[in-house]
This record gives structure tokens, sequence and C-alpha cells, in this order.
């Protein structure tokens, strides 16, 4: 799928006029904008007790600006931190504080199809990091990759949401504004333009940010991205056809089996290598 077919056509003027640049999403200013946005850290909290006290070994994919990766790292583990966003790396590569360096290892690759030479303890595709794999070949792929690189006893932990009734019900499209103030005249205002494809379980999102420095609008973005909500089934069943079998499926990371309420919410998966029989 070409995410860049996908562009409002207002935006597609935007662009035209030479009023806007073109920014994939997690790159250039969505990358430098990624930790504004994020929030909340229950998920760190659950990788941090699953995980355990023993110093592990840790590939996370779609890792990012370290959101997860330095807590863990802190914690004593090492965390091989995988993205295909060389934007998200250097942001991450700034945040690394010297005591952590040796582990943590960044790797620029595409979790669609890696090889790291070695096996883990622990992969962990969270945060809806699994979203950005819309076709089914690039979900197949990613999860033989993963199950490639786990120890016998290793876990594959992933997290994602279920689309929420309001999500679904979004069907025409709608927009958004958000502004976010980063000193006293200078700031972005992100407004999102989303709809949402039932038939293909596809959210589409359109992003135009627009900079403010010195209390004046002096550059705009315009951003395409796409994202797939699986069924859990498929994911299961994804998971099984790469050799692994699901260990778990919870709906809280307080450990609440997983039941579909109809109304949205967290899926946690554990997924462990089949033993050969
Ligand atoms: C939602 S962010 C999650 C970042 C981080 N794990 C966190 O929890 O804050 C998704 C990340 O996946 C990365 N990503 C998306 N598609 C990817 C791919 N095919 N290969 C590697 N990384 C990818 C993006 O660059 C982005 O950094």
């Amino acid at each position: 799928m070409n995410v860049d077919e996908f562009l409002q056509p207002e935006l597609v003027k935007l662009l035209a006029l030479g009023a806007a640049e073109l920014h994939a999403d997690y790159h250039g200013i969505n990358a430098r904008l990624y930790d504004s946005v994020q929030g909340g850290d229950r998920d760190v909290e659950y990788y941090l007790r699953t995980i355990g006290d023993r110093p592990a070994s840790v590939l996370e994919l779609g890792s990012g600006t370290g959101r997860v990766t330095i807590p863990l790292a802190e914690a004593g583990h090492t965390v091989y931190a995988l993205d295909n966003s060389p934007d998200m790396h250097d942001i991450l590569r700034g945040k690394v504080p010297a005591h952590l360096r040796d582990r943590i290892v960044q790797v620029e690759a595409d979790m669609r199809d890696f090889c790291l030479d070695m096996a883990f303890n622990f992969v962990l595709l969270g945060l809806n990091t699994v979203f950005s794999l819309v076709d089914h070949e690039s979900r197949r792929d990613c999860f033989h990759s993963v199950s490639r690189h786990l120890k016998p006893e290793g876990r594959f932990i992933l997290y994602f949401m279920y689309p929420s009734p309001e999500l679904v019900s979004n069907k025409d499209g709608m927009y958004d504004l958000s502004v976010y103030q980063e000193s006293q005249d200078g700031g972005h205002a992100v407004v999102t333009y989303s709809r949402y494809e039932a038939a293909r379980r596809l959210s589409i999102l359109n992003f135009l940010t627009l900079e403010i420095a010195d209390g004046r609008l002096c550059r705009a973005f315009v951003t395409p991205a796409l994202e797939y909500y699986p069924p859990v089934d498929e994911i299961r069943l994804l998971i099984q056809e790469a050799g692994m079998e699901v260990l778990e499926t919870l709906s809280d990371y307080d450990g609440t089996p997983f039941s579909d309420s109809g109304e949205g919410g967290d899926v946690i998966m554990v997924a462990r290598p089949r033993s050969p029989d």
C-alpha cells in the first residue's frame, strides 16, 4: 500500500503550492515531536516486571526514541533498539546517558526482515507498532524474523489496541486540533484528519503540523499515515505460522485475561517458540 495515495486532496494542494513539506511518519518533524505527543509508561512497568531482575537480552522492534529501551537498559538489561527511522535513532542517541552506552545497541533496520545473528530472551513489539505493518506479508515476515531471533526459552511480547466504537464509526472522516506549547512563543499545532475503513480495518491519518516560532506560524508539514488494527485471531495465527505459540492474551497490564468487550481496549500477547515434538 502506498501511503501517499491516502492524502486528502486539500493537503495535496498545499504541497503543490510549496506551502508545506512532506515528512513521512516517524521522520523529520514527526520524530522531533514524538516525545511530546506520547504519554504514559504502564507498559514499561509491565516489561520491567515480566523481564525480571536477572540481566536479559532484549530486542525492541520499533524502538523509536527510547521510551522503553532506556528504562530497560537502566534496569541492567542489554537492549537492541531496532528501528528503520534514522531520525528516531538520532533522538535516541542524543538521550542515551554515557553509563548506558554499552547496554544499548542501536540497529537501523526494517522489522519485516532483519538478521542480527543472535537470539534474545525477549522480543518486544509494543505500543501499537504492529499497526505499521499494514500488509499481511509484512506481518508474516516480521513474525518469522522474530521467531528466528528468540532463544528456546525466550518470550515475544506484543501490545496493540482494539478499535473502539468511536473509531469504527468514523467512516466519513473528521478533523482534530492539538497545540503543543514548547516555549513562551513557540511550539507546534497539529491538525489531524482521521477516517476508519472497517472493511480493511484501516485507520487513515493525515497530519498537518504547523511550526510556531516567535509567536508566528513559520513552517508547515504534511504527513500521511496508515494504521492497521489486527484482529486477535489473526495475530494468534501469525504467531503459530511463525513457529511460536501464544502463552497468554491479556486485556490489561495488571494480568486481566483478554475478552473482546466490543468497546475496544488493550491487547497484550505473550508467545514463546513452539518446542519440537
Ligand atoms: C509507535 S512508535 C513506538 C516507539 C517506541 N517503541 C515506544 O514505545 O515509544 C513505532 C516505531 O516503529 C518504527 N517503525 C515503523 N515501521 C517500522 C519498520 N518497518 N521497521 C522498523 N521500525 C519501524 C517507527 O519508526 C517508530 O519509531
